[in-house]
């Protein structure tokens, strides 16, 4: 049995998004969201998938919580779907909504698994978006009434709380280019959507505070950025995207400052908030996938930099370079940066894609995501070795799912899904995780 030599009280865990697995979109009072918008919008999604069905989760729910028992994780990460509770964004919680997410805590509990639990992982309610979305102050009182709601009926289950998975996703990819919802191009018109979220970040922590919840984190996603040459240039090109791409998201959360390159951006006031945004917390949530080049910006490029891809190493479907190192790296770098502003560090999501599929003696061999498991969890570790305090591990996906504008051609679960007849086939990775947690004590 593989042992990585982590130490004992290390959490083991798996992720996954509501979005992305539960289906039933028009169930129990669900409101539209962005994605339902987005994906019924032609040319947006790879294949011209939808989500109505996914992994249809909302109705295999006790199946996916077994699959996760028999795997031995002691932890979930599971998202609330924001229009399941208020389907407007806004006014009194809809009691399906809550009922369904009563029972899967219930669920998950009774199978000795602790829930961590994600606010918000991108399915704004459409009634908010049509009333400005993240580009609107609003929407962030808003989800600081949406984490009352959930503190209040759900502190007494749930063990760790992230208000907002990936709110650089949402900036850049939601409100700067356009690839996800909603779709809009604003490039560094979208800086306010960052300062918008994290307002709500901050006002979901104090509510979930009040309302007695415990371990409350983020699920920020980083990636180291390289510069494509060592001219001067490129230095400065990979600094800036940096700044954006890192800075931008764990500055404000941990230093309770901006980086001055976009103050001019920010709304008017944007300081006043900072002590709100800034409260302290007890784990950094990190998600990490691929390190990302920078170079220069070419001539009529508007921006300070150009994106590169970093070259030389494998890819997997989803076009990630993997570079296992690149993970040490970023954990080094968030020390060095945050040193003791920085809490201990929970990897929320690590994870890969391939196009795995079920051989006829029902097996899926998925080599390559083993050996991508295994030298991300030793770049952890060699992380831990040069000091930086990481507390636990979750594999992004249980399942099989719904990748965004890519659709269901990306596979990242320990499981496969087959999406014409759900039947789950765990992978050869599900076996190997599972010896894993097993060689670690668990
Ligand atoms: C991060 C996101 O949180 C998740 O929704 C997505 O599926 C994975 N990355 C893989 O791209």
């Amino acid at each position: 049995m593989e042992n990585l030599n982590f130490p004992p009280g290390f959490r083991w865990g798996v992720s996954t998004s509501a979005f992305q697995i539960e289906g039933a979109v028009t169930e129990d009072g669900r409101g539209p969201s962005i994605w339902d918008t987005f994906t019924a919008t032609p040319g947006k999604i790879a294949g011209g998938e939808h989500a109505r069905t996914a992994a249809d989760h909302y109705h295999r729910y006790r199946e996916d919580v077994a699959l996760m028992a028999r795997l031995g994780v002691d932890a979930y990460r599971f998202s609330f779907a924001w229009p399941r509770i208020q389907p407007t964004g806004k006014g009194a919680p809809e009691p399906r909504g809550l009922s369904f997410y009563d029972r899967l805590l219930d669920e998950i509990c009774a199978a000795g698994i602790d829930p961590v639990a994600t606010l918000y992982h991108w399915d704004t309610p459409q009634a908010l978006e049509d009333a400005g979305g993240w580009l609107a102050r609003d929407t962030a009182e808003r989800f600081g009434e949406y984490a009352e709601i959930l503190g209040t009926h759900f502190a007494d289950r749930v063990k760790m709380w992230i208000p907002l998975n990936e709110p650089m996703v949402m900036s850049i990819f939601g409100y700067a280019i356009g690839e996800y919802a909603p779709g809009q191009t604003l490039l560094l018109g979208a800086i306010p959507t960052a300062h918008h979220q994290h307002l709500a970040h901050g006002l979901a922590v104090r509510a979930l505070r009040a309302a007695g919840g415990k371990s409350i984190g983020t699920a920020n996603n980083h990636s180291p950025v390289w510069p494509a040459t060592d001219s001067a240039a490129d230095v400065e090109g990979a600094r800036q995207l940096d700044a954006l791409l890192n800075r931008l998201f764990a500055d404000p959360v941990l230093l309770g400052s901006y980086p001055e390159e976009f103050h001019e951006h920010l709304p008017p006031g944007f300081a006043d908030d900072l002590p709100v945004i800034a409260q302290p917390l007890d784990f950094y949530g990190v998600n990490y996938y691929e390190p990302q080049g920078a170079a220069a910006p070419g001539e009529g490029n508007p921006l300070p930099f150009e994106l590169r891809d970093v070259e030389g190493y494998p890819r997997t479907t989803n076009d990630s370079p993997i570079v296992p190192d690149a993970f040490r790296e970023l954990l080094v770098q968030l020390k060095e940066r945050y040193g003791d502003r920085l809490p201990p560090i929970m990897v929320t999501e690590n994870g890969c894609s391939f196009a795995d599929e079920v051989t006829p003696d029902g097996r899926v061999p998925d080599v390559a995501r083993i050996d991508f498991l295994r030298e991300h969890l030793r770049a952890v570790r060699a992380a831990m070795d040069a000091g930086v305090d990481v507390r636990g591990y979750f594999v992004w996906s249980l399942l099989d799912n719904f990748e965004w504008s890519k659709g269901y051609a990306p596979r990242f679960g320990l499981v496969h899904v087959d999406y014409r007849t759900q039947i789950r086939t765990p992978k050869d990775s599900y076996f190997w995780f599972r010896e894993l947690i097993a060689a670690h004590g668990h």
